[in-house]
């Protein structure tokens, strides 16, 4: 990564020169608002080029080295464009997201597991596909014709391939990071991976009323917190080896990770009607992580945005996005968190507005007085859910649907049920494999890299081990 740290210092050197204009928006008028998030919208799809003939439909420029981004945060930006139309009613990228919500569901299991990636598949990766066709179905998004597979049938195989692979051989239970048995991770068992499919189980609890996913979501999220990740302080670090018993944590903490298990919660809140377990839970995360993730009341990734540089992956400049629009979510399916979320969220969401230019390009270090100079598709979706959570507060925004409120997404309780990726039944290596795997050892190569920046800049020893632990960019 160290060609990734000079460029930072250059964008810094370039940033220096910016005038200081900045996007034109009010964030007491929802139509000033809606009109920016169009401007930032536009700006963030310029990234997307799956429909250009010769393209992969559904995935962002890449994986590495053909591109920025990994396969998941495709998954990532097709929900937050759900989300774009849910809270704008602007349906100008409806048919893109629909269908590349599809096209990378990977038939016939439809599980978000598609071959072309399966090699460097983790259960956070899928998952993140997974989270974002539930969204779709609790918005009530275009269902695709009765052919497709439905929004809530793809969240169902998500969860039943997840459920399937449910580790109890070690650390008492858990979801390893990697699905595949050869990849690098696969021996860790993370907090994103347990904390993707805790959300889901919540949240298909919420949608259709069947107790069997809010177990399931209550048992993993029982297991995070007995192994450690969760600390009785309601941190959430990174997670840990499956060759230690799950007691090496690398206590890294990413803003995404606290969002996702929020909103579970907050959903698992709803869920049981305001108990009490749910209500502390969630009652803790949320006074937790608004300490961490927004000193001085604005959001910072704070585990690679350190003061005095960015040494954030692509992935992680993408991580205040879902910060901010779950957040701003929950407090919907729990009124009663509303004043503490809201206020801060929006004093970001301020600071976020002053690093976007006119034209709705925006940076990444949302403290800086002005455009940063670091962009990209992550820093255009972080702008959007910042936007997302003040307009939430301007005009009625309509709550996640159930089966029981006019939720109208077809379901299957048995989707993915067979189809999971095991490690008995993992397919032979093809050459395309071959490519992705090579890709892993390129990754390995620059983690020592990114190590010894790391290390140079001072970072726990904790974050270091389990940073080179990682074969990709996938945190
Ligand atoms: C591809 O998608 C982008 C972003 O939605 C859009 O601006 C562009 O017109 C699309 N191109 C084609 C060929 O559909
Ligand atoms: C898989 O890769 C092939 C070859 O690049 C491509 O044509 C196809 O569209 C890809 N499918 C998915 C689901 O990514
Ligand atoms: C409830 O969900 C579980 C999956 O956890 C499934 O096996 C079961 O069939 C579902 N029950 C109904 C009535 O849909
Ligand atoms: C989960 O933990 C809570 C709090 O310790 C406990 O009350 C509950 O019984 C546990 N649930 C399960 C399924 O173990
Ligand atoms: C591994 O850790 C779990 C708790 O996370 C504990 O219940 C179990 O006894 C430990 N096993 C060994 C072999 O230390
Ligand atoms: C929540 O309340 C409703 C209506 O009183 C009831 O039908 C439902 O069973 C309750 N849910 C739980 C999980 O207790
Ligand atoms: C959050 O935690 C702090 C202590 O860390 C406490 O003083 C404060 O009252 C808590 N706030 C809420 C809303 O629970
Ligand atoms: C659950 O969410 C609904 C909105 O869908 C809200 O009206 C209700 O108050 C929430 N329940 C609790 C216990 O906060
Ligand atoms: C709600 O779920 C029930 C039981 O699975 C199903 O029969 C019904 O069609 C669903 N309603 C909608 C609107 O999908």
């Amino acid at each position: 990564m160290a060609p990734s740290l000079v460029k930072s210092l250059l964008l810094a050197a370039v940033g220096a020169t910016f005038v200081n204009a900045q996007i034109e928006v009010d964030l007491s008028s929802a139509a000033s608002v809606k009109t920016a998030m169009a401007t930032i919208a536009y700006n963030c799809l310029s990234y997307y080029k799956g429909n250009l003939s010769g393209n992969t439909p559904g995935i962002l420029p890449g994986p590495p080295p053909n591109g920025d981004y990994y396969w998941w945060e495709g998954g990532a930006l097709w929900g937050t464009m759900v989300d774009y139309w849910h809270y704008t009613g602007d349906t100008s990228y409806n048919p893109s997201t629909q269908y590349s919500l599809i096209f990378q569901a990977g038939a016939p299991a439809n599980s978000y597991e598609p071959a072309n990636w399966t090699a460097s598949l983790g259960n956070d990766d899928q998952g993140f596909w997974g989270m974002s066709a539930m969204l779709a179905a609790e918005t009530n998004f275009e269902n695709p014709p009765s052919s497709d597979p439905q929004w809530l049938s793809l969240a169902q195989a998500v969860f039943n391939t997840q459920a399937a692979r449910w580790d109890t051989q070690y650390c008492n239970g858990g979801l390893r990071w990697q699905i595949p048995l050869s990849n690098n991770g696969y021996d860790y068992k993370n907090s994103i991976a347990n904390g993707i499919f805790f959300n889901l189980g919540a949240r298909l609890a919420r949608y259709t009323g069947n107790d069997s996913y809010a177990q399931w979501a209550e048992k993993a999220y029982n297991w995070t917190a007995d192994v450690g990740y969760i600390d009785a302080n309601y941190n959430i670090f990174d997670g840990a080896h499956v060759e230690h018993n799950c007691t090496d944590i690398n206590k890294a903490q990413f803003s995404y990770v606290a969002a996702t298990f929020i909103q579970g919660a907050g959903f698992m809140y709803n869920y049981t009607n305001g108990s009490a377990l749910w209500e502390q839970r969630l009652t803790s995360l949320t006074n937790r992580s608004l300490e961490v993730f927004f000193p001085n009341g604005i959001a910072v990734e704070l585990s690679c945005e350190l003061p005095n540089n960015v040494q954030c992956l692509t992935d992680m400049l993408s991580y205040k996005g879902y910060l901010h629009r779950w957040l701003a979510q929950v407090t919907q399916v729990a009124p009663y968190i509303k004043n503490t979320i809201l206020p801060v969220l929006k004093t970001s969401a301020t600071a976020a507005m002053k690093n976007c230019n006119p034209d709705g390009t925006c940076g990444f270090r949302w403290t800086t007085p002005s455009y940063d100079g670091d962009t990209g598709a992550g820093q255009e979706m972080n702008a959007l859910g910042a936007l997302m959570s003040v307009l939430i507060t301007l005009e009625p925004v309509s709550v996640a649907y159930t089966n029981m409120t006019g939720g109208t997404s077809v379901g299957n309780a048995a989707a993915g049920v067979g189809s999971a990726i095991l490690p008995t039944n993992f397919r032979p290596i093809t050459a395309g494999d071959r490519a992705g795997a090579s890709i892993i050892t390129i990754l390995i190569i620059s983690g020592l890299v990114s190590m010894l920046i790391w290390m140079s800049s001072g970072e726990t020893e904790g974050f270091r081990l389990g940073f080179f632990g990682k074969g990709k960019g996938m945190m």
